[in-house]
Formats: C-alpha cells, sequence, structure tokens
C-alpha cells in the first residue's frame, strides 16, 4: 500500500536518526534528504508540481502526489512542512486562503483567516487618551487572532485521496529529528532572537546560546509532538484538549484574550470563489476579508481596454498606467473592504465596467494623478507571508497563500506546545481612521468586533484559457505588494508572452496609493524612472517584491513552474 510504503521509509530514517546516522529519507523513488538539500528555481513537468517557498516542503507535496495523492492531499503536507521548516511564514498558528479549482470544473475558496478572540474590542489597543498602541496588536500575547490553519487543513483534506495520518507524518518526523536550515533561515532566526525570548515565556526551539547558522540542524519535540495530538485526535488534537489548553495557558501569562471557546468555536468558511474574464480567459481569486482577489479584478479590468502589450514591458507607458490603476485601486482598498460577514463589501459596484471606466476617467497619460485628489489614507502592511502553488496529475490547480503575518508572528511560542502564534489583529485598523504601526489605516470596515476576520491582502489566483483549461497558478507573499505582484505577474505572462520564470523574476514596481510613490526593485529601468520622475512621480528603491510561485500549463500539457529567486523558493514534480 502506498502509505505503507512512506511510512516504512520514514521508519528507516527515524531508526537511523535515532542512531545519530544523518541519512537520507522519504519517497518510493526519489530521496529527499533533510540534511542536505538544495533549490531548483525552474523546471518542466509532465503531470504535477509543487512551488513554494522551501525545497524539502515542495518536495514532500509532489511525494505525496507521487504516492497517488492529489493535489489537495499536497496542499495539505506541504502546508504542515512549512510550518516546520520555514517557521517565519509556514504555520499552524496563524491562517490563510485557498483558492482551488478541481478537475470536474468546480471553484473552490476556503477562508481560514484568523478571526478576533470574543473578548476583542473596537477600541482594544487604545489607551485612556485614545491612542493607538500599536505595538499591543503586533508582538506578544494580545497580538494573535484565533489561528485558522489546522481547521483550513481538515477542510482542504476533505477533497484529497489519502489519509490525514500520511499527510502530516513528513512534517512530525522533520520535527522530531530536525532538519538542516538555510544561509537565510539562520540569518532570519538571529535577526529575531531578542524579541522571540522578550515574547515568549519559556525557551524555545528556535533560540539557542550562539547564532545560527547554516547547516545547523533545528530539531522541534514540542512541535513534533504538537503534530502528533493532531494526528491522532483530528482537529480537535488542535483546537480541544493539550493542545488548546497549552495555548489558553500560554495567553493567560501574556495578558492574551484567546479562550478556549474561541479555539473550539473557530469554523472554516467557504466562500464563492470570485471569477471574472480577461480577454476571455477566465481569472479566479479569493473574495473578501481578502482584498487580493477584489484588486486584481479591478486592475486587470483597468487594462483590459487598452494595448498594454502594445506599450511593452515595463516601458515608460505601461508603467505610468499600471501605476495609475495601483493608486486607484488601493484607495478603494482602504475605505470599503473588510470582513463580509461583517461589513457590506460592494463587490459588484467595484468591479462593474461602469465603475472602473469612472475609476480611470481621470487618469492622464501624461503626469501623475496625486493620491490626496484620490482619497485620502495610508495603507502598509508587514510583508512575511508564504504561497504554495500546485497542480496534480488530474488537472486539479490550487493556489494557496498563509501567514502569521509579521516575520515570526507575535514571537510568541507557545510553552510545550513549540508553535508560534499569529499577530494577524495588526492586520485589523486598530483605530478606525488613524494609522497603526505599519502605517496601515482603514475605516469602519476593517474596525476590530468579537469573531470578526482581519482584512488581508493575500491573492491566491488561478487562470483558465479560453477553453476554460487550466493555465496558470500564481501567489506570493509580500504584505500590500501581493496584489500589484500578482496583476503584474498575471500581466507578464498574458500582455507580455513571458515564460514562468522571467514572469517570476523580472524586477517588479509597486504603487499602493498612500505613501504617494512608486516603489522599484533593484533592477528596475534607471531610463524609465528617470521619465517617471519628470512626470510628477516620486520614485523609492525598495527590497525585494514578494516571492511568487507560478505553474504555467504550456498547450502541450507541461507544467513550466518557476520559484522566486528571491528566497530559498524551489519547484519540485514529475
Ligand atoms: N497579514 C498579511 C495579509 O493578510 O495581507
Amino acid at each position: 500500500m502506498k502509505r505503507t510504503i512512506v511510512s516504512s521509509i520514514l521508519l528507516l530514517w527515524q531508526l537511523n536518526c535515532t542512531a545519530q546516522s544523518l541519512s537520507p529519507i522519504i519517497g518510493a523513488n526519489k530521496i529527499i534528504d533533510p540534511y542536505h538539500y538544495t533549490s531548483v528555481k525552474s523546471q518542466t513537468f509532465d503531470k504535477a508540481s509543487v512551488a513554494c517557498a522551501h525545497p524539502l516542503a515542495s518536495a514532500i507535496g509532489a511525494e505525496m502526489m507521487k504516492q497517488g495523492g492529489n493535489a489537495f492531499d499536497a496542499a495539505v503536507a506541504t502546508q504542515l512542512v512549512l510550518a516546520v521548516v520555514y517557521s517565519n511564514a509556514g504555520n499552524i498558528g496563524g491562517g490563510g486562503f485557498l483558492v482551488a479549482r478541481k478537475s470536474d470544473g468546480k471553484s473552490i475558496a476556503l477562508d481560514y483567516r484568523e478571526t478576533a478572540p470574543a473578548k476583542a474590542s473596537r477600541d482594544m489597543y487604545l489607551d485612556k487618551n485614545g491612542n493607538a498602541q500599536t505595538l499591543l496588536s503586533q508582538f506578544g500575547h494580545q497580538a494573535s487572532g484565533v489561528p485558522g490553519t489546522i481547521a483550513g487543513l481538515f477542510a482542504t483534506a476533505a477533497y484529497g485521496k489519502l489519509p490525514f495520518k500520511t499527510l502530516i507524518q513528513p512534517a512530525i518526523d522533520l520535527a522530531e529529528y530536525g532538519y538542516t536550515i538555510t544561509e537565510r533561515e539562520a540569518a532570519a532566526l538571529n535577526s529575531v532572537r531578542e524579541s522571540l525570548i522578550k515574547n515568549s515565556t519559556a525557551p524555545s526551539a528556535f533560540v539557542k546560546e550562539n547564532k545560527w547558522k547554516a547547516g545547523d540542524t533545528l530539531i522541534q519535540k514540542d512541535m513534533a509532538e504538537t503534530l502528533k495530538r493532531i494526528r491522532d485526535n483530528g482537529q480537535k488534537g488542535f483546537y480541544e484538549g493539550k493542545t488548546a489548553q497549552l495555548i489558553v495557558d500560554e495567553m493567560k501569562k501574556g495578558g492574551g484574550i484567546i479562550s478556549l471557546e474561541d479555539l473550539k468555536n473557530y469554523q472554516v468558511k467557504s466562500r464563492t470563489a470570485l471569477e471574472f474574464k480577461y480577454k476571455g480567459n477566465t481569472i479566479i481569486g479569493m473574495p473578501p476579508p481578502s482584498s487580493g482577489g477584489l484588486i486584481v479584478w479591478q486592475l486587470m479590468k483597468m487594462m483590459e481596454q487598452r494595448p498594454l502589450a502594445n506599450y511593452g514591458f515595463q516601458t515608460t507607458k505601461s508603467v505610468q498606467l499600471m501605476v495609475e490603476a495601483e493608486r486607484r485601486s488601493y484607495a478603494d482598498r482602504a475605505e470599503f473592504m473588510g470582513d463580509p460577514d461583517f461589513w457590506k463589501v460592494p463587490v459588484k459596484t467595484l468591479t462593474s465596467d461602469a465603475y472602473i471606466k469612472n475609476r480611470m476617467s481621470d487618469y492622464d497619460s501624461n503626469k501623475a494623478t496625486p493620491s490626496k485628489e484620490i482619497k485620502a489614507g495610508v495603507i502598509k502592511e508587514s510583508e512575511e507571508t508564504t504561497h504554495i502553488s500546485i497542480i496534480d496529475q488530474y488537472g486539479n490547480m490550487i493556489s494557496i497563500t498563509t501567514t502569521l503575518n509579521n516575520s515570526y508572528g507575535s514571537r510568541t511560542v507557545v510553552a510545550g506546545a513549540g508553535f508560534i502564534m499569529n499577530d494577524e489583529m495588526d492586520d485589523f485598523s486598530v483605530k478606525p481612521g488613524v494609522a497603526n504601526m505599519y502605517g496601515a489605516i482603514g475605516g469602519e470596515a476593517n474596525a476590530i468586533a468579537p469573531g470578526k476576520r482581519m482584512l488581508s491582502s493575500m491573492t491566491p489566483t488561478l487562470v483558465l484559457d479560453k477553453k476554460k483549461k487550466p493555465l496558470i497558478v500564481a501567489g506570493t507573499p509580500g504584505g500590500t505588494t501581493i496584489p500589484t505582484s500578482v496583476f503584474q505577474t498575471l500581466v507578464n505572462i498574458l500582455e507580455f508572452d513571458m515564460n514562468a520564470t522571467d514572469a517570476v523574476n523580472k524586477p517588479k514596481f509597486h504603487h499602493q496609493w498612500m505613501p504617494d510613490e512608486v516603489m522599484t526593485e533593484k533592477g528596475f529601468s534607471e531610463d524609465v524612472k528617470k521619465q517617471l520622475l519628470a512626470m510628477g512621480y516620486k520614485i523609492s528603491e525598495r527590497g525585494a517584491i514578494g516571492r511568487t510561485e507560478v505553474i504555467k500549463i504550456l498547450a502541450d500539457g507541461k507544467r513550466e513552474v518557476a520559484a522566486d529567486k528571491r528566497g530559498d523558493d524551489s519547484v519540485s514534480g514529475f
């Protein structure tokens, strides 16, 4: 039996590891070695593939499909492995969104975003003078929403073929016996060392006496025990019993407000995916409480009637048009978008042809439109999130973006449970109309309320071709830059005819209405910058924008897969 093959190889690995031997592991036909691995940035596969932030997670996801599982099985296994090997964003203490298109043509949108605890209140981060205390919404025990990831994984597994026990076992083994960390991960862990110590109440696997370095083995015994409780007790292994009690105990130690009832009451929401046509192709995205699907819808429609391909890739003309579209769409985000169970998001209006046309009616192709003339406000968010793109041998496509919000979330490790809690409460408007620590502003639409989901920018996206056959699976981390990264990736493929690797790796640029500036990555054309400056734009160079994972399905059915060069991201498949 397939399950037996995987299990027995894992068992061999466990025996070897127990004997202090760092032996290769996992897979009937392919070795996956947690102590020696490298990123594969781009490859074309015949049948199935995964692209995500870590080579071990991609490899194990692909292995699940090779063992007879489907894309949903891969989605579960990959996320669980990321929770172990990519702990700054992979998680069980956070939340996410999944958009899928099944091989039978049905679309699925799973919302496992965190919720505000029952004791949360609109003014919970205000001091007695009404000043926002944004440190509290971002670090430590009070920053966390009720995690949704494990509920999301069980909802995903319902569409899979393999037992959950099989899907979770690689993550358990990686936590229990360890894996070697990359240079990037060593640097990331070192950079948050003091913050992890400050915001946790007990020592954790993520902090050691000396600095981490590439090649060190990270072992997470408490995390392994938590994953075993989930394996043995299902969703209740997280939301009830010992794990739930450990979360609540941790909350009490640091003034957090998540209760046993909050955990027990957490529910995944199955939403209706957003679907729209772009030049005959169908684009499928996540609806609110993510803003991503709506922003991409608006941006693509603002392009559709304009000759973008003729303007050329990253010419002054095409960049200026895209920047002006982004400016307008991000202004709408701040005003109109929030959790649809608490706030009526005018989806139909925001995406209607008349509205989009009117939105661009003051667009001037010769000069910048000042953001203060569009609408007032400032938006900026943290950028540590992670994305997984998957397609299987049956034609199921899945796009998942998941997050702890900040890098390593709230920096609070649940004592005895070994995982990091999110700081997603910071994605709410901590005080409507007032910028939080990241400069994020919003209004009533995104004000805090018990049980409410905070507005997100995550943009898991799928594209079908004119015959409704799979064409693109895409997504990225990157806070508010997420929708623009996805937008530019789609445009790179659909308008500028790029392959997956170029679509992912070409320099990106970003405008989010406020601050009123065009942010560019290194490598962006200096000539275009000069011309934009002359037109009245403010330009600032910034670090990497996103870590995009793309699968492009070629005319012959092959899967061209690209993992972003900006991180340790890697592809796998067969
Ligand atoms: N926490 C980042 C986002 O959801 O957009």
